[in-house]
């Protein structure tokens, strides 16, 4: 009798658990405007990424993070990890703030040959090199309260601890000092790190990871400086067999379609001072919502891999999401082509998200002057071919909210408005509207793809060429693509739905 109670209750305890843990799966990453093919945090406040690397066998994103709310606060790093940059698995936080500050941001690496000595060169440690923000300096308005500290792990990522002799660099008086990222430099067997200053790059030296000698600075009268310089990365590319060093610099504000963007100098590197004598000022991405990109450390086959924050100081704090903010760019393959103003950087998705993809019928519809394409609900890619006139396409949900792209062929740029995409009324920055320019294109025929996730739109000229990526927040998905009928010029080449990861 006993027995049989008991195994009633058990089976209904397992049937009640499994119910529960539908309802779970149902609703885990469900949310209004949750994407659902890119990286965002289970729960509460993101921004950059931080310490991208590849250990060997997995990739790691760090990002700052602050587990006690959805706005910016004391940060810590978040850290997920994946085998193939698609798909993603939430660790525990890494880093936690400590007597020297809160964790800004930073980079990883492998320290192959345990040059720091913090592991051994059978267990290499993973090191990560980061800012620490002393908060009640910044409040006292010191002009050193930012420094450069360093922890290590000897479980590809799981623990970590701070290095002992921390900050391993002081603040000599400026009021931002932040960002390091760090690499190996081969050629002249170094360590490199690129740190921002203000308004100003600077490079370090160091054998070990620990002990650091400045060896140049770039910038202070070069480039775009409507705000502060943030999160530098420098690498290099090659192109037709010449390589060439290209340094990555966020600033906030300044970007070119307001606020948050990043800017990139094409030039040289020779382990101790870069130099670059381009005139224009280059920007990675047209769009609002691209910002804080670096790349991975540790990479296979060397390949540059790129990810950003897909949000805008001007408004992230303020976006219509409730128990998480932010999310990551799609990872992207950075290489250059050479263009008609000289040498660019291409960035594109990678490879491997092509598995996500489940092809989708293009079929024409029409209403009114109007002709559309039914779009796969909620995630979707599309291919479309256009010329360079003047020509016009719509995103629109079955509410009428709209995304608008007119490509205009006298100013050779895309202008793109999402005033009327749903939810805008959080900030009137997200309101203003957003030009890309394709001056530097070659060909008057442009191939546009848009990867399309629940609340952004990362669009892709001519593969990569120039791209744009926002956020909009729409109460239903872009379920229709809309053009004109008569000589629009728009052809839909390929259409496909994109699975879940979460
Ligand atoms: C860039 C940034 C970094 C800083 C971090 C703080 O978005 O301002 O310069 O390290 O965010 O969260």
């Amino acid at each position: 009798m006993t027995k049989t109670v008991f195994l009633i209750s058990l089976s209904s305890l397992l049937l009640f658990s499994s119910c529960a843990q539908k309802a779970e799966t149902q609703t885990y990453y469900s949310e209004p405007y949750r994407p659902q093919y890119h990286f965002s945090p289970d729960s509460m406040w993101m921004n950059d990424p931080n310490g991208l690397v590849f250990d060997g066998s997995s990739y790691h994103l760090f990002y700052q993070y602050h587990p006690e709310d959805i706005v910016w606060g004391p940060m810590h790093w978040g850290h997920a990890t994946s085998s193939d940059l698609v798909r993603w698995e939430h660790q525990p936080i890494a880093l936690y703030p400590d007597q020297f500050g809160t964790i800004f941001s930073g980079s990883a690496v492998m320290d192959l040959k345990n040059t720091s000595g913090l592991g051994t060169e059978e267990n290499p440690p993973m090191v990560a090199i980061f800012t620490y923000h002393d908060a009640a300096g910044a409040e006292q308005k010191t002009d050193n309260f930012q420094t450069q500290g360093i922890a290590f792990s000897l479980d590809k990522g799981k623990s970590w601890t701070k290095y002992a002799g921390n900050p391993v660099i002081k603040n000599p008086g400026y009021i931002d000092f932040r960002d390091p990222k760090v690499f190996w430099h081969e050629a002249s067997s170094s360590w490199i790190m690129a740190l921002v200053a203000g308004d100003h790059l600077q490079l370090y030296r160091s054998d070990n990871l620990i002990d650091w000698n400045l060896t140049s600075t770039f910038g202070h009268e070069v480039g775009a400086h409507g705000g502060v310089w943030e999160c530098p990365d420098l690498f290099a590319l090659e192109l037709n067999g010449e390589t060439h060093w290209v340094l990555l610099i966020s600033i906030n504000p300044g970007g070119p379609n307001g606020g948050s963007a990043t800017q990139y100098f094409v030039g040289d590197f020779d382990g101790y001072d870069f130099s670059s004598d381009q005139e224009s000022i280059k920007w990675v991405d047209f769009g609002p919502d691209n910002y804080a990109g670096v790349t991975f450390n540790n990479t296979p086959n060397d390949e540059r891999l790129f990810i950003a924050w897909m949000n805008n100081w001007s408004y992230a704090q303020n976006t219509p999401t409730t128990k998480w903010r932010s999310a990551s760019t799609l990872p992207r393959e950075l290489s250059l082509f050479e263009a008609n103003d000289g040498v660019r950087l291409k960035n594109t998705p990678i490879e491997a998200l092509e598995q996500l993809k489940v092809p989708a019928q293009i079929s024409l519809e029409s209403s009114g002057d109007s002709t559309y394409v039914n779009l796969p609900s909620g995630q979707a890619f599309v291919r479309l071919e256009l010329m360079l006139m003047t020509t016009e396409f719509i995103l629109t949900t079955a509410k009428d909210e709209q995304l608008k792209f007119s490509l205009n062929a006298d100013s050779k740029t895309l202008l793109i408005d999402r005033s009327g995409s749903g939810e805008v009324s959080f900030s009137e920055a997200f309101n203003a509207p957003i030009a890309l320019d394709l001056s530097s294109s070659l060909s008057e025929a442009l191939t546009l793809d848009l990867w399309i996730d629940v609340s952004s739109v990362e669009l892709f000229v001519n593969g990569g060429e120039q791209s744009a990526t926002l956020q909009y927040f729409s109460s239903e998905p872009m379920s229709r693509l809309l053009y004109e009928a008569v000589d629009s010029g728009v052809t839909v080449k390929q259409l496909a739905g994109i699975e879940r990861i979460w």
